[in-house]
């Protein structure tokens, strides 16, 4: 976290959904890919992004020079100024991470992979910057960096403070939540610190969790309900995702609906269409 010496920017983006519209409409489909590569290799040579790799309808690039903030928020409004419906619209979803300069022509790979695990944890139209690339690229005028929290992930080691770049002209700024472990404020403080014990009490929670669609722990106060619960998140994290409500501040069971919805970024009160 901080300022690094070089900064270079990991910036990763990525189609929502493309399986299946390649499997609905493989014409239309390789004409959009075709649109979207010139469309993405234009903006990176317009920003000082090098491409490193196109994995599927993916696309990891490094930015030694220029703004992988700029050049996201840049890439998002295009796709939005293309029209995609000959494949049923189109939708990219973006990460960006930074890391310190490791030499010509090389990629640091911790880096890379979690740059990669957050562009996943999005969603298409969405651009999720990490502190680390926050800190050290500027924010594009008029966006703003809305805190998503501290997430983990599985397989990494450290938790990553994320945050959804947005944009008075982007379409949409209101996401659900990121596909992963996503703890806040006084749960992610919590989590930080070590578990004691209760490992018999985790597997059987974990274990019951897997046949039970609501498993409730009961006990004195203090004696540790939150802290096993949040123990209990993380693992499960690793298979599917997971949010974190505080019921805490509720006034009452009339609240308990609003309180989930928006933890789970849905509204109430719409209807569905
Ligand atoms: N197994 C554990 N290892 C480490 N710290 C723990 C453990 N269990 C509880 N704690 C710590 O003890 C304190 C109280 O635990 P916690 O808040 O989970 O209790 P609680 O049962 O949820 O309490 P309340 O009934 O007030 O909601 C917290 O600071 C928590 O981090
Ligand atoms: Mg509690």
């Amino acid at each position: 976290m901080g300022s690094l010496e070089s900064p270079v920017g990991y910036f990763f983006a990525d189609v929502e959904g493309s399986t299946e519209r390649w499997e609905k409409a493989p014409g239309p489909m390789q004409i959009a890919m075709a649109r979207l590569e010139a469309l993405t290799d234009e903006l990176f040579a317009q920003h000082g992004g090098v491409i490193q790799d196109r994995a599927g309808d993916g696309v990891f690039a490094i930015f030694k020079l220029g703004n992988p903030l700029q050049c996201a928020l840049e890439m998002q409004l295009a796709m939005q100024r293309s029209d995609w419906s000959s494949v049923g619209g189109l939708d990219l979803r973006i990460g960006v991470h930074a890391g310190e300069d490791v030499g010509d022509n090389q990629v640091d790979r911790v880096v890379a992979n979690r740059g990669a695990r957050i562009m996943s944890s999005g969603w298409g139209g969405q651009i999720v910057v990490s502190d680390d690339a926050a800190d050290n690229f500027g924010t594009p005028e008029h966006a703003q960096l809305r805190d998503l929290g501290v997430c983990r992930f599985k397989g990494i080691k450290d938790a990553l403070h994320l945050a959804s770049l947005v944009h008075p002209a982007l379409r949409r700024t209101e996401f659900p939540p990121l596909r992963s472990t996503l703890f806040d404020g006084a749960a992610a403080e919590m989590l930080a610190g070590p578990i004691f014990g209760r490992q018999a009490e985790l597997s059987e929670v974990v274990s019951t969790l897997s046949q039970r669609r609501l498993v409730t722990l009961v006990g004195l106060g203090g004696n540790g309900k939150t802290r096993l619960a949040l123990q209990v998140g993380a693992e499960v994290a690793s298979s599917k995702p997971v949010c974190f409500a505080s019921l805490e501040a509720l006034a009452g069971p009339a609240e308990l609906p609003v309180a989930l919805a928006s933890c789970l970024g849905l509204q109430l009160g719409r209807p569905f269409r």
